[in-house]
């Protein structure tokens, strides 16, 4: 959806540290919502002209919600915003993940790039999941997750779950996948698509690359493919991994 929304917010939580959970209130955005898809947020500080994509984690009825983690300018001013206030944004964005009914479905997060995975495992029958984060305090969703699939949480200094890399622990299993779904920071998705290959699976990539305009229109947002620089808001954010090129 290219035009502008408004949505109020309804709910705020920080839910671990500098990362905050809104919930929107906008029925067709909610409505017409698929996983994988993103918001993008006008940022309306008088400073920052450019919006901020956000993904969607999960909507229902009339209400969307979105988690972020704190990192510049313009998610800070998002995280001041508090209930009642409303955000002007353009979204459902993007194409999102395509589900490929009947398969053994392997979902991979990590850090910021588990949240749009939510709305994924619950659309999924029950997959197995497996969650990187930093540290203990950085794992979130927890409870929510492992009730839709099989969750397997790993952290980078062992002080929760698995010691190690969540990939690790989904190469460990791969025998009983068909297709993987990830999304996280790029070394962890060159990872997949290295692992996709190495056993011959199939898997589509959520690339979270910088954007501008978020609809196709100045090219700050491309990703190097077999088929030549896509745009990852309009062609993308999700990518079939024999497709992207890791330089
Ligand atoms: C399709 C898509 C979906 C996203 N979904 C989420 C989400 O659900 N939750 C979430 O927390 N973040 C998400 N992001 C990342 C989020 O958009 C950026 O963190 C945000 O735009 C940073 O804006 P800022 O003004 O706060 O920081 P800036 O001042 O713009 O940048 C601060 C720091 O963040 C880094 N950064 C900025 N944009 C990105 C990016 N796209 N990827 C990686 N690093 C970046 C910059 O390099 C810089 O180091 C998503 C990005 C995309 C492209
Ligand atoms: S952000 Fe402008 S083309 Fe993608």
């Amino acid at each position: 959806m290219r035009e502008d929304l408004k949505c109020e917010i309804i709910f705020r939580r920080e839910i671990a540290p500098n990362q905050i959970e809104l919930i929107l209130k906008n029925r067709r955005l909610a409505q017409e919502a698929r996983p994988g898809q993103f918001v993008h947020i006008a940022i309306e500080n008088g400073v920052n002209i450019l919006r901020r994509p956000i993904s969607i984690c999960d909507s229902f009825m009339e209400n969307t919600r979105i988690i972020f983690e704190i990192k510049g300018e313009g998610t800070r001013w998002l995280a001041e915003r508090r209930e009642g206030d409303v955000l002007t944004l353009m979204g459902p964005l993007g194409n999102g993940f395509s589900i490929e009914p009947g398969k053994r479905a392997f979902v991979i997060g990590g850090g910021i790039g588990t949240f749009p995975l939510y709305k994924l495992c619950k659309t999924l029958n029950k997959p197995e999941i497996f969650l990187g984060f930093r540290n203990k305090d950085m794992v979130v969703m927890e409870n929510e997750f492992s009730m839709t699939g099989n969750l397997h949480i790993a952290t980078d200094d062992g002080s929760y779950g698995y010691y190690g890399f969540a990939i690790t622990l989904a190469e460990e299993k791969i025998d009983g996948c068909d297709i993987i779904y990830a999304c996280g920071p790029r070394p962890m998705l060159k990872a997949v698509k290295a692992l996709a290959e190495k056993y011959g699976k199939k898997a589509q990539l959520s690339m979270e690359e910088r954007m501008g305009c978020g609809i196709g229109a100045c090219l700050v947002c491309v990703c190097k493919t077999t088929t030549g620089n896509r745009q990852v808001c309009l062609q993308g954010p999700v990518f079939d991994a024999d497709e992207v090129i890791f330089d």
